[in-house]
Order: structure tokens, then sequence, then C-alpha cells
């Protein structure tokens, strides 16, 4: 039995590495689109965002190097699943959040949280 998966593992070896590739490909694409977005939705008329072009603003922190960052708001889990909820909805998430909600969707919230993350 151990066997048996061992050999499908190595069989299936050279389609995952295109999947990687593939993979790969994809959250390139999302961070691009995330960089874009951030800049049409004028995230930066309050924050300071690197890459994002008229990010400069000081109402709010700064975003840069947020993929380092252990926490959004000084409370929540930085992942991206939660940093996407926050930038969809901030006060779904902490109801006294000064944040305002901007209409940004799921799909659109999701781009800009992999472009935040790939701020190190
Ligand atoms: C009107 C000003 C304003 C705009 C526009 C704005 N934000 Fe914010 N943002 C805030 C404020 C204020 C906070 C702090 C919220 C809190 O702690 O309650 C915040 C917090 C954040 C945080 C967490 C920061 C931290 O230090 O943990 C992220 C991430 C974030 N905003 C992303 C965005 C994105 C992405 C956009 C554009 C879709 C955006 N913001 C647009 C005011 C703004």
């Amino acid at each position: 039995m151990a066997l048996m998966i061992g050999s499908r593992a190595m069989d299936s070896s050279a389609p995952s590495q295109a999947g990687a590739r593939e993979q790969r490909a994809q959250a390139t694409q999302a961070v691009q689109r995330g960089r874009t977005l951030m800049a049409q939705y004028q995230c930066g008329s309050c924050h300071h965002i690197p890459g994002v072009s008229d990010a400069h603003g000081a109402n709010a922190t700064s975003l840069a190097a947020f993929g380092q960052r252990s926490y959004i708001a000084g409370r929540i889990p930085n992942r991206p699943e939660m940093l996407a909820r926050w930038i969809h909805h901030p006060q779904e998430l902490i109801p006294s959040a000064t944040m305002p909600a901007l209409g940004v969707s799921t799909s659109q919230a999701e781009d800009m949280a992999a472009y935040l993350h790939s701020l190190k």
C-alpha cells in the first residue's frame, strides 16, 4: 500500500511541476492586478503604499512591508483570506474599525491582499 502511494507520487511529478508553474504565474498576475486596483480605489489617499502610484496618504498607517506584519489593525492574524476580508469590509471583522468599506469586491480584495503580502 505504502509502495503504491509512493510510485503514484513519482508518476505525477511532471504534471505537478507544470501546475506549480501555472500557480506561480497566476499569483504574479494577482499581485499586478492588486497594485492597479489599489491605485484605482485610491487607497493611497489615506495610506502610504510602496509601488502604488500617488499612494502617499498619511491619514492611516503606512502599508510598507505589510507582508511581514503579524496582525491586521493590531488584532487580526495577517493571513491572506483575513486580509481580503478586511479590505472587502473592515466592519465585518472589527465593528468599530475606522477604515470605511470602499465597495471593493471579494475577488478584487483578494488581489489587493496578494499585492500587500508581496511587500516585504
Ligand atoms: C478614508 C481613509 C482610508 C482609505 C481610503 C483606506 N483606508 Fe485602510 N485604513 C484606514 C484606517 C483609519 C485604518 C485603521 C483602521 C482601524 O484600526 O480601525 C486602516 C487600516 C488598513 C489596514 C490595516 C493596517 C494595519 O496597520 O494593520 C489595511 C491593510 C488597509 N487599511 C488597507 C486598505 C486598502 C487596500 C484600501 C483601499 C481599498 C484602504 N485601506 C483604503 C483608512 C483608510
